[in-house]
């Protein structure tokens, strides 16, 4: 293993963002470690054939404790410089009065409880001067919030905020960076198609503002263009 290299983990790199995640840190000379659910192939397979083996492909289905367990065994080997939680869902736009208890459920666990547990246990693999990411979204700002919609999406992603928000007050003496990233709103599935922004678009920012604020230290909510997001 060459030592010089940076290696990062991208939770959820199956296609849309965490691939284009993926694709920039590979581009970048990185070797980079991405998640698929199940057997099937995937962008990131593509990726990979293509990469000269500076990415590697694990399974994880987050929502799954055991499979974080198991992941977090088979990379007990490895320093990363960045662990990157990408994954999330979206169940549509439902007002919240007929949003059905499993639905509820099952959106909090993968959009705010899940990408915790991932964090929590892949921790200790993060280099001291190193950085935990997790896809946030602005719709999780609850000062930004003047329209509403989206309610049970951006209840999950305010959860998120608070529960990083937990997180980096519970580790106040950690020396890694800890960022909450917004990407601005880009056509992917989740995105749909009248998005502003393609994930080309996207994702150079997101990737220039995660670099720019390695060694910072602290918790920080920010968008693709670098800027504050207001909680
Ligand atoms: N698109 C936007 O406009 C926008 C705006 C703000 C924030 N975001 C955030 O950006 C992130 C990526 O969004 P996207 O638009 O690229 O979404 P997407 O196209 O729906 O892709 C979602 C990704 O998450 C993975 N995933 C979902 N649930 C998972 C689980 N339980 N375990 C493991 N992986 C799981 C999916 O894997 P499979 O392929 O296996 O389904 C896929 O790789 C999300 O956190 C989203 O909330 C997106």
């Amino acid at each position: 293993m060459n030592d010089t290299r940076k290696t990062a983990a991208i939770i959820g790199a199956s296609r849309a963002l965490g691939l284009g995640l993926a694709t920039e840190y590979v581009h970048r000379g990185w070797d980079v470690i991405g998640t698929v659910r199940g057997s099937h192939r995937t962008g990131l397979h593509d990726l990979a054939d293509a990469s000269g083996g500076r990415l590697t492909i694990e399974s994880l289905e987050m929502t799954e404790p055991e499979q974080i367990s198991a992941l977090r065994d088979r990379l007990a080997r490895h320093t990363l410089d960045l662990l990157f939680v990408n994954a999330a869902i979206t169940r549509g736009d439902v007002p919240i009065s007929d949003v059905p208890t499993d639905m509820f459920t099952e959106v909090m666990i993968t959009n705010a409880l899940s990408p915790m547990r991932v964090v929590e246990s892949l921790r200790s693999l993060v280099t001291p001067t190193g950085t935990i990411g997790v896809m946030s979204s602005s719709q999780g700002s609850i000062a930004l919030n003047t329209r509403g919609g989206q309610d049970l999406y951006r209840a999950s992603k305010s959860a998120l905020n608070q529960l990083m928000r937990c997180y980096a007050a519970r580790h106040a003496e950690d020396t890694r960076t800890l960022l909450l990233m917004d990407p601005g709103w880009v056509r992917t599935e989740l995105g749909g198609p009248d998005a502003d922004l393609s994930v080309e678009e996207s994702i150079p920012g997101v990737v220039e503002t995660i670099e720019s604020h390695q060694g910072k230290r602290g918790l920080h909510f920010l968008d693709y263009e670098g800027q504050v997001v207001p909680w």
